[in-house]
């Protein structure tokens, strides 16, 4: 028998943690509703320009027990009310996902409740479908366009946990093309909202950054950092000034450009495959002129475009624990022996 052949289960309530990345992160959800959904950032990293894997595994263990007491005491619950735990397995830094996954392996041994893992992507795509009241959630199949500061993926969705990824960076992440601009031009890290705010009160077509050349649907930011280095290098050399005189249009030309590239792959897909459905996900899908040209391919395509809210963009463990919610539909459960995975196909 093909379709939903299992009855759906109600009242389920799910405790989420993901680390796998610089944020040490826990929710608990009853259903597809979020009771909590708490966040600890770890500021140590701005002193280095990018995130420091041993830094980030130490914080993570500091941070763990309060996010999670936190977030229990703020749901509500009690912890033997809790009927699953779920985790990140992987994408992300070996250390900081250890810390995560052996968390939550002990919580799910000593409450005698099941283990999901899920796949950090995944709960990137997933976000769409928390309840909320300021995001719509997209009727399959539809491409979802999930960029951050580690990954750049396409993916077609046909179902919650039925993807194909169609696209992907060959080599740097589109967050990390703004990161490490932001960086040469003297900037605090993460500087993909810095970039956001400047471009803001700049002229977006007053300077030009390279394209890369890719197979299929695939990304390359690799060349497009570098040819920004070498445009900086250069303009400094011949005005020492050049960066501080011209911030605001030197963000607004490099941040339309970024957007540009991205989306010229996701007009293909969506002409290609004949999708009318389209939603962003990640980090830098909090980045305005990405939501501008969103609503503009809206309009241009005859779209029905999602753009998940703010607090669901970035790293968060609500978007782990709805993924865990279908995978607990199907009761696709995980063994004690899970390893963390540096790298995790989608
Ligand atoms: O999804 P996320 O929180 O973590 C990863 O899984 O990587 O994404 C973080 C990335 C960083 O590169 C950050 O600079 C970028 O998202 N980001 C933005 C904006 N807000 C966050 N990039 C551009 N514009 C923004 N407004
Ligand atoms: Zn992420």
């Amino acid at each position: 028998m093909k379709g939903n052949w299992f009855v759906k289960k109600t009242n389920i309530h799910i405790l989420a943690i993901e680390s796998s990345c610089d944020d040490t992160s826990c929710a608990v959800l009853r259903d597809t509703t979020v009771l909590a959904n708490k966040t600890a950032g770890q500021e140590i990293h701005r002193l280095y320009g990018g995130v420091v894997p041993e830094l980030a595994s130490r914080d993570h263990q500091k941070n763990i027990v309060p996010v999670v007491d936190a977030v229990i005491m703020e749901a509500g619950i009690g912890l033997t009310d809790i009927d699953a735990i779920a985790v990140t397995r992987g994408p992300g830094l070996m250390g900081s996902l250890l810390v995560g996954l052996s968390f939550a392996k002990s919580l799910s041994l000593a409450l005698n409740r099941p283990l999901i893992e899920v796949n950090h992507m995944q709960g990137h795509v997933l976000a769409h479908f928390i309840d909320s009241p300021l995001q719509k959630k997209p009727q399959f199949p539809f491409l979802c366009l999930t960029v951050s500061g580690g990954h750049t993926q396409l993916v077609l969705v046909k179902d919650h946990l039925d993807v194909v990824v169609l696209g992907e960076t060959i080599d740097d992440a589109i967050g990390e093309a703004f990161d490490k601009a932001a960086k040469i031009l003297g900037l605090a890290y993460p500087g993909g909202p810095l970039i956001d705010e400047l471009a803001a009160k700049g002229d977006p077509v007053r300077f030009s950054f390279a394209h890369t050349k890719t197979t299929g649907y695939n990304y390359s930011f690799s060349g497009i950092k570098t040819s920004f280095l070498y445009f900086i290098q250069n303009a400094l050399q011949k005005d020492k000034d050049f960066v501080q005189n011209n911030i605001n249009d030197i963000c607004a030309s490099y941040q339309a450009h970024l957007v540009n590239v991205v989306l010229k792959n996701v007009k293909r897909v969506l002409n290609d495959h004949a999708l009318t459905q389209f939603a962003i996900a990640g980090g830098v899908s909090a980045n305005s002129e990405l939501r501008r040209q969103v609503k503009a391919l809206e309009k241009e395509l005859k779209l029905h475009t999602y753009i998940p809210e703010f607090q669901y963009c970035t790293d968060n463990a609500a978007m782990i624990g709805i993924a865990a919610y279908f995978k607990y539909q199907r009761s696709d459960f995980s063994g004690l022996y899970l390893a963390p995975l540096v790298k995790m196909p989608l």
